[in-house]
C-alpha cells in the first residue's frame, strides 16, 4: 500500500472514507465494519476514533462512554481492556453481531492496515484531562508498533493535540476538525498552518466554496463529514473537496470515483 501525502487533487476524484467504518451497514468502528470497508474497492481509507481505557490501551470508541454502542456503562476511561473487551459492541446494532467487541487502535491496524489508509480521530475528554502528551504518545505508540507511520492521518477537533503530535515527530501528517464554536472566523488556512496541518476536515453544513479555496490556495486538502446520500456526495462534489467521509461509503463510491474531477 503506497503512503499517504494529502494534498489538493486535481484531475483526480476525492477520496471515499468508510466513517467508523461501513458503519450504516455494521456497528461503528467494530472490526466487522473496518472489514466490509476494506473488502470494497475503491474506499482508499477508514475513519475512527480514539480514546484510553483505564489501563491506557488506545481503544476504539466514539463516545466517551460505554452505553450507546456496547453492553458496558459509564465512561469507557473508567474500565481496563480486559473488562472493556467483555462488553458486547455489536447487539445495539443488530443481533448477528453480537460477537463484537470494542477493538483496540493495534487490532484494527493490524486487521485491515495493509489494505487501507487510516484517519486516526483522536477524542480530547473534556471531562478528564489526561496528562499531557499521554494520549499522543500512545496512540503515535500504536501506530508506529504497527508500522502505519506513512499510512494514517491523525485528526482532531483539537487543534493543540495536533500540534503535539508534529511536535513528537514532525513527518507525521495531522487533520484539523473544524469546530464552529471555537474555530469561527478563522480561515482554513490559518487553522492548519498554526499547527502544521495538512488537511482541514469540515462538517458538510459548515462548509462554503470561499473556505475551499483558501485551503487549497495555502496547498491544504479538504474533506468533509459526513455524506450519506448520493445527493449529498453530488452537492460536495462541485466544491471541488479531496475526500469525502460516509457512513455508507460502499453506497457513494460509484457517483463520487465517476465524478470529472
Ligand atoms: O472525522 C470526522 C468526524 O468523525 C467528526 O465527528 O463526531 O463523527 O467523530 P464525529
Ligand atoms: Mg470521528
Amino acid at each position: 500500500m503506497k503512503s499517504y501525502r494529502p494534498k489538493p487533487l486535481q484531475n483526480t476524484s476525492p477520496y471515499v472514507i468508510a466513517h467508523r467504518g461501513i458503519s450504516a451497514k455494521a456497528p461503528e468502528n467494530t472490526l466487522a465494519s473496518f472489514e466490509q470497508a476494506a473488502r470494497i474497492p475503491g474506499i482508499d481509507m477508514i475513519e475512527l476514533d480514539v480514546r484510553l481505557s483505564r489501563d491506557e490501551e488506545v481503544i476504539v470508541l466514539h463516545d466517551r462512554t460505554l452505553q450507546r454502542t456496547s453492553t458496558g456503562n459509564g465512561p469507557a476511561r473508567n474500565y481496563s481492556m480486559d473488562e472493556i473487551r467483555r462488553f458486547d459492541a455489536g447487539s445495539w446494532f443488530h443481533p448477528m453481531f453480537s460477537h463484537q467487541h470494542i477493538p483496540t487502535l493495534s487490532e484494527v491496524l493490524q486487521q485491515v492496515g495493509d489494505r487501507l489508509w487510516v484517519d486516526v480521530e483522536i477524542k480530547s475528554d473534556w471531562l478528564h484531562r489526561e496528562p499531557p502528551g499521554l494520549l499522543e504518545k500512545k496512540v503515535l505508540d500504536v501506530v508506529h508498533q504497527c508500522n502505519m507511520d506513512d499510512r494514517v492521518l491523525f485528526s482532531s477537533f483539537d487543534h493543540q493535540l495536533l500540534a503535539t503530535i508534529k511536535n513528537m515527530n514532525p513527518s507525521l501528517v495531522t487533520g484539523i476538525l473544524y469546530n464552529f464554536s471555537f474555530d469561527f472566523g478563522r480561515s482554513p488556512s490559518t487553522l492548519a498552518e498554526r499547527v502544521g496541518a495538512s488537511v482541514f476536515v469540515c462538517a458538510r453544513r459548515e462548509l462554503t466554496h470561499s473556505m475551499v479555496e483558501d485551503a487549497h490556495s495555502h496547498g491544504i486538502a479538504v474533506y468533509v463529514y459526513t455524506l450519506n446520500s448520493i445527493h449529498d456526495a453530488e452537492r460536495m462534489l462541485t466544491y471541488g473537496v479531496d475526500g469525502i467521509l460516509s457512513n455508507n461509503a460502499d453506497d457513494i463510491l460509484d457517483v463520487v470515483k465517476n465524478h470529472d474531477a
